[in-house]
């Protein structure tokens, strides 16, 4: 991070402190930091800036299955140590219905598995890195905005933790600030397109200290509602159960949610372990994408450009594969002179984000029936036929199997 000419004091009243990179990144989440990781691999200098705390962002809990891709670049990035260590290779999932419990076997099905490994420590990891190699990232900060991106000097404007106005001077910037940030509101509502499911459901999801009752995660369709036992560690569960998207999470005390969990998940032959439950929440489920994912000089990467539900598990995911994509086109750009990567971000991004959209919404539709007085019977009947044919099928099963565990990142 280089101070400009013209910087100097920066009282309250005083100009902004001035302060100069290649590029400015908003946001420290996975997209963010990946971002701001590969780029320093690659000669690149960035600046991250982040409103919330280290203590905030470090204990977000968030999804946790990674593509044999995502795995790859977090190594190429220099954080898959504490990921080999303590993350957990998964070579297949379970998919099951009242009385019956699939396995597919992804290694067999397609040669690729994922890893269990939460997104919190995924964070973790690159915010070491990152203050270990001394590169700036700014937490706590305020106001963040963005201007003039569509000239060559664009700029990141913010408040710091101290109060310090500052002004970030850069080649680009990187909206990485997640579904709820600013960048995206840098794109002209002229320009920008739209395309939004929210889907009538949302998961109620606990982190559990408990040993998992399954060595694989167990997606399960019930009458009742979805069900999904997932885990962080041999002593930690992750589980969530469907509710409706107006539920209150006070109205779910831990025997309620246990006993949802233990009746969706039933099978023959095994049982469900219960334990203290260190958090809960209820997330919505929706599908967004936005166009385009480059005005100018500002490429939004992440969240900020698209939402996928949690049932395919890709959020994460896609966060890394832009990370990666925009991290090859900046340096082309900035070390290299060469634009075409650049120009070829948001459609090369894009592909691959509605492959993402589509398997999400294809596994949300497939595992959630509607539930209560009226549902639709003819939709409970297909989604089981479905769940079938996908458990008994090669064909069928090798799809989800390499959906699941993701496309190579340059397809
Ligand atoms: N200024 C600075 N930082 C901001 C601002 C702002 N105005 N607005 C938001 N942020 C920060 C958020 O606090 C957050 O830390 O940007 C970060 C965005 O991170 P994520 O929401 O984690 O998004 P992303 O990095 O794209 O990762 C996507 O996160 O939401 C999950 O399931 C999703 O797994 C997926 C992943
Ligand atoms: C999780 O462990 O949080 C998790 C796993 C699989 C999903 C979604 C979330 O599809």
């Amino acid at each position: 991070m280089a101070t400009a000419p013209g910087s100097g004091s920066h009282g309250p009243m005083a100009s902004p402190r001035v302060l100069r990179t290649q590029v400015g990144i908003i946001g420290a989440g996975p997209a963010g930091l990946l971002l701001a990781r590969l780029l320093s691999r690659r000669g690149v200098d960035s600046v991250v800036v982040e409103n919330r705390s280290r203590a905030y962002v470090e204990a977000r809990v968030r999804a946790g299955v990674l593509e044999h891709a995502t795995v790859e670049l977090l190594e190429e990035a220099g954080v898959g140590e504490r990921l080999h260590s303590e993350g957990l290779r998964h070579d297949g999932v379970h998919l099951q219905w009242p009385g019956e419990r699939h396995r597919l076997d992804f290694v067999d099905l397609c040669g690729r598995s994922v890893w269990v490994y939460g997104q919190t420590e995924v964070v973790k990891d690159l915010i070491a890195a990152r203050l270990a190699a001394g590169e700036p990232l700014l937490f706590d900060v305020r106001d963040t905005a963005v201007h003039d991106v569509t000239g060559d000097r664009p700029r990141i404007t913010w408040t710091d933790a101290d109060g310090t106005a500052t002004e970030l001077h850069c080649d680009a910037v990187a909206g990485c600030d997640g579904f709820h940030g600013v960048s995206r509101h840098a794109v002209p509502a002229g320009v920008r397109r739209t395309w939004e499911r929210t889907y009538p459901y949302a998961w109620l999801g606990i982190l559990a200290d408990v040993a998992p009752s399954t060595d694989e995660l167990i997606y399960a369709w019930h009458p009742d509602g979805f069900a999904l036992h997932s885990l962080r560690s041999p002593t930690v569960s992750r589980l969530y159960v469907q509710v409706d998207p107006d539920e209150r999470i006070e109205d779910w005390p831990d025997e309620r949610i246990w006993e949802a969990l233990a009746r969706r998940l039933a099978t023959p032959g095994w049982t469900l372990r219960a334990g203290p439950v260190r958090e809960k929440g209820i997330t919505p489920m929706r599908s967004v994408v936005t166009e385009p994912m480059r005005h100018g000089r500002l490429f939004l990467a992440g969240d900020s450009a698209h939402i996928v539900p949690p049932t395919g598990a890709k959020g994460l995911n896609l966060a890394a594969a832009d990370a990666w994509l925009l991290a090859e086109a900046l340096a082309a750009a900035l070390v290299d002179g060469d634009e075409r990567l650049l120009d070829g971000y948001g459609e090369r991004a894009l592909r691959r984000v509605w492959r993402a959209t589509h398997f999400s919404w294809w596994m949300t539709s497939m595992l959630h029936p509607a539930t209560g007085p009226g549902a639709d019977a003819f939709d409970r009947e297909l989604q089981l036929a479905q769940l079938r044919y996908v458990t008994s099928s090669r064909a069928a099963a090798a799809s989800l199997a390499e959906n699941y565990t993701g496309l190579a990142l340059d397809r």
